[in-house]
């Protein structure tokens, strides 16, 4: 009896010994095929095409490389009247086409990356839909926003869109330009107070004003009646934002997203904190709405969506995709780091671009005054669609 027990527990021992080992050397071989296999089989097909690029290091790719040429690069000022920008703003990449062409091949850690800058193949690739997200810029972004629009594809973000997309239509948007004209009205007149206090000329940090501007605008635009709770939240994901920076170059490595590293710590507290503030905000919503017995979530970005999630809550509940509480904070986040940091660079940079060209700085002001009055008629969206020459500069600046 006691040598059958023995063999059974030899033969299950074997048994477990053979799964284990078989699931060690199917996770060996993935690795080897995702690190190795794959990265060389995609190099020599690119190369065949005439598609090259720096040589990178294994695993590590290009990464290190491209950080540290763009922070020298960042340390140096632009020359006055230089607006050939990409040597500045993106050096490695401004570097690399003038080395290997318009269409070069780098390597965001294993993973290789076609960088194309040749305007009619842009067209055609965004027009194939076959564009994805590099796997680092798509663990940064997530860390940021979590799995909102801009961070899911197929059939999830298609639920996502169509809950957002009520926010966006054009009568939403234009009911919400009175607060957007009193945010600006705010910053313009406390540019006057410091000219007039400065006696008549004063240096302002414009960039300053205008990211300043721009969160206020869409801390109120998203969040209305919260908006004090929202700009908090924004102010936080400001700081994850400088801290994920601080982390990127470490993405590549595997699995160092998880390391209880302080920065890491850092980073996970700041999600906490963001998500619990956002939770809270949506929670009092709902519950405003069910004490009041009110129809409306109001109509701030976050009530819209609100809306639009109880109007599909059959649908969404049936499909394979769900979008509850987490879809609704992601999306919180992802209006602020999409709107955010675009809007502020292009309201700075359309500013530098007036500010040494006088006469379409001249130009767009008789527009101004010409449609809007000398500030003594109230601001209504219909005067944005008579801005013709001022939409016009916006788009030879961005
Ligand atoms: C000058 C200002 C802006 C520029 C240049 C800009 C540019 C872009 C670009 C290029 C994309 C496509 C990204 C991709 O497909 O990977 C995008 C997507 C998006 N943007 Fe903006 N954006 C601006 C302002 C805003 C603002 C103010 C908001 C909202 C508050 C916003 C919300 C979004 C969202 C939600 C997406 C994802 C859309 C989707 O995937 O369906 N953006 N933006």
């Amino acid at each position: 009896m006691a040598y059958f027990r023995d063999q059974m527990w030899s033969i299950l021992f074997a048994s477990l010994l053979t799964v284990l080992l078989m699931w060690v050397v199917y996770i060996i071989m993935g690795m080897v095929d995702k690190l190795v296999i794959t990265p060389l089989r995609i190099k020599r097909i690119m190369n065949r095409q005439g598609v090259t690029g720096p040589s990178a290091y294994w695993v590590l790719g290009n990464i290190l490389e491209m950080v540290k040429i763009g922070r020298a690069e960042a340390k140096k000022d632009m020359k006055t009247g230089d607006y050939d920008i990409m040597p500045h703003v993106q050096p490695y990449e401004a570097q690399n086409c003038q080395a290997y062409g318009k269409m070069h091949m780098w390597w965001s850690g294993w993973q290789a990356t076609i960088r194309i800058a040749n305007l009619d193949l842009i067209k055609q690739v965004l027009a194939k839909d076959v564009f994805t997200m590099p796997q680092i810029q798509f663990q940064f972004a997530s860390v940021l926003m979590g799995k909102g629009l801009i961070t899911t594809e197929g059939e999830e973000w298609a639920l996502h869109r169509q809950i957002v997309n009520p926010a966006f239509h054009q009568e939403k948007l234009k009911a919400m330009v009175p607060i957007m004209e009193k945010c600006a009205s705010s910053m313009a007149n406390e540019w006057e107070e410091k000219v007039k206090d400065g006696g008549g000329c004063v240096e302002l940090e414009v960039s300053h004003y205008m990211a300043n501007v721009t969160a206020d605008i869409i801390a109120h635009t998203a969040f209305g009646s919260s908006y004090e709770k929202g700009r908090k939240v924004f102010e936080h994901q400001l700081s994850l934002f400088k801290l994920t920076l601080q982390g990127l170059q470490y993405f590549i490595i595997p699995g160092y997203r998880i390391l209880p590293t302080p920065l890491n710590i850092k980073i996970l507290m700041t999600q906490i904190h963001i998500s619990r503030s956002l939770k809270e905000i949506i929670q009092t919503r709902k519950y405003m709405v069910n004490m009041t017995k009110n129809a409306s979530y109001g109509n701030d970005l976050l009530g819209l969506m609100l809306t639009a999630t109880s109007q599909k809550t059959q649908d969404v509940k049936g499909g394979k995709v769900h979008f509850g509480m987490q879809q609704l904070m992601d999306n919180c986040k992802t209006f602020f780091f999409a709107g955010y940091e675009t809007t502020a660079t292009l309201l700075t940079w359309t500013m530098m671009l007036l500010a040494s060209h006088t006469t379409w700085q001249e130009c767009a002001r008789a527009e101004v005054i010409d449609v809007c009055g000398d500030g003594d008629h109230p601001f209504n969206a219909n005067m944005l669609d008579k801005l013709k020459m001022v939409l016009r500069i916006f788009c030879q600046s961005i």
